[in-house]
C-alpha cells in the first residue's frame, strides 16, 4: 500500500493548478443517464471517485468515451462523453455503492428515465451514519413508491413521476441533486425548498439547463422545475474544486510560502477566506485565480464553525485545523454538519498538537512547532490534514492508507513538490 512521505519546513513558493471538482464531477456524470444523446463533460479531474462512478455508469448502459489524456499530462482536466443510449440495467450494486456513497446519485435520475431504480444502501461510513432519509422522502412526494429490502432501496415510477412541493428538513447536497435530476424529467412543477446552495449543485442545475430542464432559483434555496418530456444532449465544463483551492490556500499558509492558485476562482471560498484573513493569511483575488501567501508575520487563532454553503465548509474543516495547531493562540472549532468528523484529531496530537474536543467543538491551542510522526487517517479531508501538519512539522512524517487521498486529490505530491515540499509517494 502507498505511503506518503512529508519532510517539513519548507515555505512552498509558486503556482498550483485546481481541477474540476470532484463533488460536481459525480453528480454531473449521473445525469448523462437522463438523456439519450451525448452529454460531453471537460475539466473532469483524475480521480479514483471519477473512475468509480465511470464503472457504475458502465453497468448501467452508459457508452463512456475518454479523450482525456490533457496535453499537459493532465492539468487541463480529462473529457467524457457519456452517451446513455438507453438503460441496460437498474441496479447500483453493493459493490460500487460502499467504495463512494455518492453512487447513491444515480437513484433519482434512474428512476426518473427508466421508472425504476435498485441502489444498494451505502451503510455506515467514516464521517457518521449518513442516511439516505432525505432523497427518498423527495423522490417518494414525486409518486416513487420505496422499500427497503435486502440491504436495497427498490424504487419504482410505473406511471412516472410527478411535480411536487418537497421541503426539506436539513439541508443536503446529495438528496437536492438527486431531487433536481427526478424533477428534470417529471411531470409538471417542482419545487426544492432548503435546498442546498453548494456551488457543485448550482453547476449541475446548470448542466441540465444546458440539457433542456428549466430551472429557476439556481444558486438559492428555493429552487422551482419544470419537467421536460426529455432532455438533450449538452457541453459542460466542470466548476473548479473549492475544497482543492482551499487545501492549497492553507498549504502556502502553513508553510509560510507564496502560492498562486491557477484555475480557480475566489468566489467560491469566500467564508474560508475570512476566517484565513482573521488568521492573518494574505489572500487576495487574481486574474485566473488566487494568490495565498503568509511571507511574515505568525499565524493568529481564529474560530470556524462549519455550515451548509455559503458557510465555512465541512470539507475544509480538518485541513483549517491543522493551520490552527500553529497557530498563536486559541482557536474554535465547531462541527455542526456530521457528528463524528474529528477523526484527525488524535493523529495531529500524536505530531504534538495541542486539542481537546468537547461535544462538536475542538479547542485548539496552538504550539510553536509539530513533530513529524508516522499517522494514519479514515477519511480523505482527514488524510490531507495530516499532510498539511507534516509540511510545517520539523522532522519526517508518513502518512499512511493513501487511497483516501487519491479518492480527491489528483497528484498531490507531484503539485506540492512543484512548489518545494520535500514530499514522496512510496509504494510498497
Ligand atoms: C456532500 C459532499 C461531501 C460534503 C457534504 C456536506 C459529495 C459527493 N459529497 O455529501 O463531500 O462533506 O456534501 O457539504 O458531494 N443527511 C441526512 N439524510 C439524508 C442525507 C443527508 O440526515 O438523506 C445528513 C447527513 O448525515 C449530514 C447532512 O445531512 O449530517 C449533510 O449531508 P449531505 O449534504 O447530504 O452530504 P452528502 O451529499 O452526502
Amino acid at each position: 500500500m502507498d505511503r506518503i512521505v512529508v519532510r517539513g519546513g519548507k515555505p512552498l513558493t509558486g503556482s498550483i493548478p485546481i481541477g474540476g471538482a470532484k463533488n460536481a464531477s459525480l453528480p454531473l456524470m449521473a445525469a448523462s443517464l437522463l438523456t439519450e444523446e451525448t452529454l460531453t463533460l471537460s475539466n473532469l479531474p483524475h480521480l479514483v471517485d471519477i473512475t468509480t462512478m465511470a464503472h457504475l455508469l458502465a453497468e448501467l448502459g452508459v457508452d463512456i468515451a475518454m479523450n482525456g489524456h490533457a496535453p499537459n499530462g493532465g492539468h487541463a482536466g480529462r473529457t467524457f462523453e457519456l452517451t446513455a443510449a438507453a438503460i441496460a440495467n437498474t441496479t447500483a450494486p453493493y459493490d460500487l455503492v460502499r467504495k463512494m456513497r455518492a453512487s447513491v446519485l444515480v437513484l433519482g435520475p434512474l428512476l426518473a428515465r427508466a421508472g425504476a431504480a435498485r441502489v444498494s444502501l451505502p451503510g455506515g461510513c467514516a464521517i457518521g451514519t449518513r442516511p439516505v432519509d432525505l432523497h427518498l422522502s423527495a423522490l417518494a412526494k414525486m409518486g416513487a413508491v420505496i422499500d427497503i429490502r435486502e440491504g436495497y432501496v427498490e424504487a419504482t415510477a410505473p406511471k412516472g413521476l410527478k411535480g411536487a412541493n418537497i421541503v426539506f428538513p436539513m439541508v443536503s447536497v446529495g438528496a437536492t441533486e438527486n431531487a433536481l435530476m427526478a424533477a428534470a424529467l417529471a411531470d409538471g412543477e417542482t419545487t426544492l425548498t432548503n435546498a442546498a446552495r453548494e456551488p457543485e449543485v448550482a453547476d449541475l442545475a446548470r448542466c441540465l439547463v444546458a440539457m433542456g430542464a428549466d430551472i429557476e432559483g439556481i444558486g438559492r434555496g428555493t429552487v422551482t422545475i419544470r419537467g421536460q418530456k426529455a432532455l438533450h444532449g449538452a457541453h459542460h465544463a466542470v466548476v473548479p474544486d473549492r475544497i482543492e483551492t482551499g487545501t492549497y490556500a492553507i498549504a502556502a499558509a502553513i508553510s509560510g510560502g507564496d502560492v498562486t492558485l491557477k484555475g480557480t476562482r475566489f468566489d467560491l471560498i469566500e467564508a474560508l477566506v475570512e476566517v484565513l484573513r482573521k488568521a492573518g493569511v494574505e489572500i487576495s483575488e487574481i486574474p485566473d485565480g488566487i494568490r495565498v501567501s503568509r511571507a511574515n508575520g505568525a499565524l493568529r487563532g481564529a474560530d470556524a464553525m462549519t455550515e451548509p454553503y455559503p458557510g465555512f465548509p465541512t470539507d475544509m474543516q480538518a485541513q483549517f485545523m491543522a493551520l490552527m495547531t500553529v497557530a498563536e493562540g486559541a482557536s474554535m472549532i465547531t462541527e455542526t454538519i456530521f457528528e463524528n468528523r474529528f477523526m484527525h484529531v488524535p493523529e495531529l496530537c500524536r505530531m504534538g498538537a495541542n486539542v481537546n474536543v468537547h461535544g462538536s467543538s475542538a479547542i485548539v491551542r496552538g504550539v510553536p512547532k509539530l513533530s513529524g510522526a508516522p499517522v494514519m487517517a479514515t477519511d480523505l479531508r482527514a488524510s490531507v490534514s495530516l499532510i498539511l501538519a507534516g509540511l510545517a512539522a520539523s522532522g519526517e512524517t508518513v502518512i499512511n492508507r493513501v487511497y483516501h487521498l487519491d479518492r480527491g486529490y489528483e497528484r498531490i505530491e507531484e503539485k506540492l513538490a512543484a512548489c518545494g515540499a520535500d514530499i514522496e509517494r512510496l509504494s510498497d
